[in-house]
């Protein structure tokens, strides 16, 4: 089993780069933004909960992302591995992805961080916000948020895995192959050792 965890702020290509590595690799997709968003749109208390949240920019409790994730992993029991897209997003939630997995008898093989400026950041994220439908996108101030609470509360994530040598820094610039094709090598590396 190789498990993957796809690091970087909000708009930083993990979703897009994610669609990629699953149909080259086989794993399964496991985005926290893309579970809340379903509970979203199917009315549920929880995604009713978490919509509030989100819509500031806020991140949502620990335990309701670390519980989605737990049934998950459950849900899928002959999995080669997974891909994390958007998670953990705070050091409880790293240590409690790495119980979940020392559960299954596997661990986090690479954490794959891209690296894109905030003026990127926030011309990707306007623009898609014209198209997408997504509350998150749809002006500056919810988006520096969202910017805010990554810087905040998220990057320990990367110092975290960086103390047992798992975190890989990768240009997020540039057209979506050429970034997949470096990600592929970082992935290939640790696969074939
Ligand atoms: P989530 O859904 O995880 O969103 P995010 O991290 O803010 O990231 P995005 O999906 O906006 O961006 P991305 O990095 O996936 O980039 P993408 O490929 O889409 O989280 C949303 C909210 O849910 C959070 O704010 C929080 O409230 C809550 N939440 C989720 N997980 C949580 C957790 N674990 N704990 C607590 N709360 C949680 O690309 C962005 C745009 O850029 C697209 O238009 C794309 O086409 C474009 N693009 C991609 N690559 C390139 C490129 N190379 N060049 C040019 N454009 C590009």
């Amino acid at each position: 089993m190789f498990n993957i965890i796809l690091f970087g702020p909000p708009g930083s290509g993990k979703g897009t780069q994610s669609e990629k590595i699953i149909a080259a690799y086989g794993l399964i997709h496991l985005s926290t933004g893309d579970i809340l968003r379903r509970e979203i749109s199917a009315g549920t208390p929880l995604g009713l909960e978490a919509k509030s949240l989100m819509d500031k920019g806020i991140l949502v409790p620990d335990e309701v992302v670390v519980g989605m994730i737990s049934s998950a992993l459950d849900n899928n029991p002959g999995a080669k591995g997974f891909l994390f897209d958007g998670f953990p997003r705070t050091e409880a939630q790293s240590i409690a992805l790495d119980k979940l997995l020392a559960e299954k008898n596997t661990a986090i093989g690479v954490v794959l961080a891209l690296d894109v400026s905030r003026d990127e950041l926030l011309k990707r994220l306007l623009q898609r916000g014209l198209t997408s439908g997504r509350s998150d996108d749809t002006n500056e101030t919810i988006i520096s948020n969202r910017i805010v609470e990554y810087q905040t509360k998220t990057t320990v994530v990367a110092n975290y895995y960086s103390k047992f040598d798992k975190v890989v820094q990768v240009k997020g610039e540039g057209t979506v192959d050429d970034i997949f094709n470096t990600l592929s090598s970082e992935i290939d590396k640790r696969l074939s050792k």
